[in-house]
């Protein structure tokens, strides 16, 4: 049996970048006989980036309504939220006490906004950092290494964030005997990084994301507003320099894919391109768009599905925590 777990933090509305990145393919694994599935909303995350109360509890909603329209089998996979799982809060500070600041140094969350810093001529490297920043891996650490899970289906951007959590269960390991499984990064190369409207990275840090749920008009217009270059209609156009075609990619087949390609060569102009790459993705979208709607409408569903999960979770979460306490000497007295 494979325990395959993965999380989203809930600091905004769900994107085509989590969506093609996180929850589409792990959907698609947990359907799988051998497989034992975890599922998370990351609301102890969501607290380092945002202090806006409201925009937490939407964005939980939201999240979760996303996972469950989309499919998923909470009979099946264990669904639940970070923060009605106390366990995990408890094995960080284990781990927080056993984990290098020079690995924490490295982060390139923390990096970025040092680097940031000191672009803006800031005298304070650490402007703006807080503890939950500087040591947001080893709350990562903590969601993967609670249950075991021996793969962890993320975007690329998470990379790090993986090779930290097996370095400091190994470090546990170590110490303490084999109580941790290494995990593993599973990173789909035809959608590792989902570019935005402006061809980066599609973030809600760069503000350039399509939302997941936008009604199809509004969807369209988003698509129209994907940045591409001035080439007119009748210019060949690289396939292989395109944020339009990566993230088609990550919709069509094989066979569309093959044939847009060969399109970009023979010149298409970029609003027909556009209006194929529109049809291709709510087509996909639209049929799932009104369970969404559904579940927004009735959140008392939502919040029975994450209690359900969080009960499962608890269930091994609870004496493992147990265990690692024994394992560093917090016993019962007697
Ligand atoms: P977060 O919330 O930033 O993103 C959730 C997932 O979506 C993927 N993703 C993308 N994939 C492809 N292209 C994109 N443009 C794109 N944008 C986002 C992310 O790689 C991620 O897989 N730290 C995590 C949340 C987390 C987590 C965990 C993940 C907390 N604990 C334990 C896995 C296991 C994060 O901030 O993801």
């Amino acid at each position: 049996m494979t325990t395959v777990l993965t999380g989203i933090t809930t600091t905004g509305t769900p994107h085509l970048g989590n969506y093609v990145g996180a929850i589409k393919p792990a959907i698609h694994r947990s359907l799988d006989a051998d497989i034992s599935s975890y599922f998370f909303l990351a609301d102890l995350h969501a607290l380092i980036k945002c202090w806006e109360p409201e925009r937490i509890a939407q964005s939980t909603r939201e999240i979760a309504a996303t996972w469950l329209a989309l499919g998923l089998d909470t009979d099946k996979s264990v669904f639940y939220r970070q923060s009605d799982v106390p366990e995990i809060s408890e094995l960080t500070w284990l781990l927080t006490c056993m984990t290098a600041k020079g690995l924490m140094n490295r982060s390139h969350a923390y990096k970025a906004q040092v680097a940031e810093n000191q672009e803006q001529g800031s005298e304070d490297p650490d402007k703006g950092i807080t503890m939950g920043l500087f040591s947001y891996p080893i709350l990562m650490a903590a969601d993967i290494l609670m249950f075991n899970a021996d793969e962890v289906p993320v975007g690329k951007d998470q990379i790090q964030h993986l090779e930290m959590a097996r370095d400091i269960g190994a470090r546990f390991n170590h110490h303490f005997g084999e109580h941790f499984v290494m995990p593993k990064a599973v990173v789909d190369d035809n959608v590792a990084v989902l570019p935005g409207l402006d061809g980066r990275k599609m973030s809600k840090s760069y503000n350039n994301t399509i939302p997941l749920w936008l009604p199809e008009k509004k969807l369209r217009k988003h698509i129209m507003k994907i940045k591409t270059n001035s080439l007119e209609p009748g210019e060949p156009k690289d396939p292989d320099d395109s944020a339009l075609m990566d993230i088609y990619r990550a919709f069509a087949s094989d066979e569309q894919v093959a044939e847009m390609r060969q399109a970009y060569r023979d010149g298409i102009a970029w609003g027909t391109a556009k209006q194929i790459i529109f049809e291709t993705l709510n087509t996909e979208l639209q049929q799932v768009r009104q369970n969404y709607e559904d579940l927004m409408a009735n959140p008392a569903k939502i919040d029975e599905e994450l209690q359900k999960g969080a009960a499962k979770a608890r269930q091994s979460a609870k004496p493992f925590l147990a265990q690692l306490k024994d394992a560093v000497g917090i016993r019962p007295i007697v």
